[in-house]
């Protein structure tokens, strides 16, 4: 597969300017990836094989029993850290291209994010005083300088003007234009395991700059759709970029684990991509908000990467490879959560929690069901929609 160009990223009125040198900059980045996936990161799999575990072998008298005696057995292995320090130096170009062109603009791209927004359609509702959790405020996850929260100047949108663009180059554009795919497959699920349900109130939690949002609001026209974020200059530059795309979103900054939506308010409450940023506490309070949000027959949804059960140790210890060095506190303790009993035990009935792996959609295919039940899913799939139905 070929990593498209940045150039090739939906456009929108709040999106930073690329000049020809940023644009070759961030396309050499992308193709780095791919270089380093494709030609360096299959060595790490041979090395473990010839090198690495005959010799922990030889020493313990057994295989390595988990992800993390692999990982301290890999630690001194030339070929892991050559690969390691080319995707942690990858990742590292990535976010500092990224700062470097929104900091030349980022007065222009405020301005114009000011200017969008008092004409918006929807809301913006944000609140100065919400205290911000440790587990959020003190990662600066995926190695962004300043996290989801620095704010530089009045009505800043750094945060986000660096993050919105730099998911598509990191992504290399697997997630589609608008880097819609987390949203748009949620959808493909919905539309293909609970063909009747049309929600009237959705709430996106954890909305970003609404690259999932969106897509709700073009599969649910007629419905009214919140979204929330701990981060205000996420959501200042969320409604401007769902306002320049026209679409009708309510924006507030809020905590998910405690709302001040009244009970019984949604019929629908979805994440895409936040649980692995959040805590174990965290997310059961996460959890707990969502049963207490949902109108009787209404349906929770968490988009995910993967969980580790079902992987074995050596794959779960190069899918763990961000807990440790990608900023990404949480990664490996979501993996190994069992969302299901946390569901349960939040009140959810298990006979109503339900689970797949679930194909990338990205927007070409937004509205058509991906899901071919004689996949291999092992294989093909991307995400995993985990959620559970409120009954009653
Ligand atoms: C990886 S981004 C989510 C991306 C977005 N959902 C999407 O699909 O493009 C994680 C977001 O979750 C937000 N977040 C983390 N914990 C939160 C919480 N407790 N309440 C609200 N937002 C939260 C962060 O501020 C951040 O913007």
């Amino acid at each position: 597969m070929k990593p498209v160009g940045i150039r090739q990223i939906g456009q929108h009125g709040a999106l930073a300017a690329v000049n020809h040198d940023e644009a070759a900059r961030e396309d050499f980045i992308a193709s780095m990836y791919f270089a380093v996936q494709a030609n360096v990161f299959p060595g790490n799999r041979l090395a473990y094989d010839r090198r690495v575990r005959p010799e922990f072998e030889r020493g313990h008298g057994r295989a390595p029993e988990d992800r993390h005696e692999i990982r301290r057995a890999m630690a001194g292995e030339p070929l892991f850290q050559w690969w390691s320090g080319l995707r942690r130096t990858t990742q590292e170009m990535k976010q500092a291209t990224g700062e470097e062109l929104v900091h030349r603009q980022i007065g222009k791209i405020n301005e114009e994010v000011a200017r969008i927004n008092r004409t918006g359609i929807g809301t913006l509702r944000l609140d100065p005083g919400l205290p911000l959790p440790g587990y959020a405020s003190k990662v600066d996850f995926h190695g962004q300088p300043g996290g989801y929260y620095a704010e530089r100047c009045a009505e800043d949108t750094t945060p986000a003007a660096i993050y919105d663009p730099g998911v598509f180059v990191l992504t290399k554009g697997f997630m589609g234009p608008y880097c819609e795919a987390a949203g748009a497959s949620a959808i493909g699920f919905l539309r293909e395991r609970f063909p009747d349900f049309e929600p009237k109130t959705i709430l996106d939690i954890g909305c970003s700059v609404g690259h999932s949002t969106v897509p709700y609001s073009i599969t649910y026209p007629e419905a009214r759709i919140d979204a929330i974020d701990l981060s205000a200059p996420m959501l200042r530059y969320g409604y401007a970029r769902a306002n320049s795309l026209g679409h009708l979103i309510h924006f507030s900054q809020q905590n998910a684990e405690a709302t001040d939506f009244p009970s019984g308010s949604f019929d629908l409450v979805v994440s895409h991509i936040v649980l692995h940023e959040t805590s174990r506490r965290a997310l059961r309070n996460i959890f707990a908000e969502c049963q207490r949000l949902l109108a009787p027959g209404g349906l929770m949804l968490h988009v995910e990467q993967r969980q580790n059960e079902g992987l074995e140790a050596f794959e779960q210890f190069y899918y763990d490879w961000d807990t440790l060095n990608n900023h990404e506190p949480f990664w490996g303790t979501l993996h190994d959560t069992d969302l299901a009993e946390l569901a349960a035990d939040v009140g959810f009935a298990t006979s109503d929690i339900f689970q797949k792996m679930v194909p990338n959609v990205v927007s070409a295919d937004l509205l058509r069901s991906q899901i071919d039940e004689g996949q291999d899913f092992k294989r093909t799939s991307t995400w995993l929609a985990f959620g559970a139905q409120k009954k009653s």
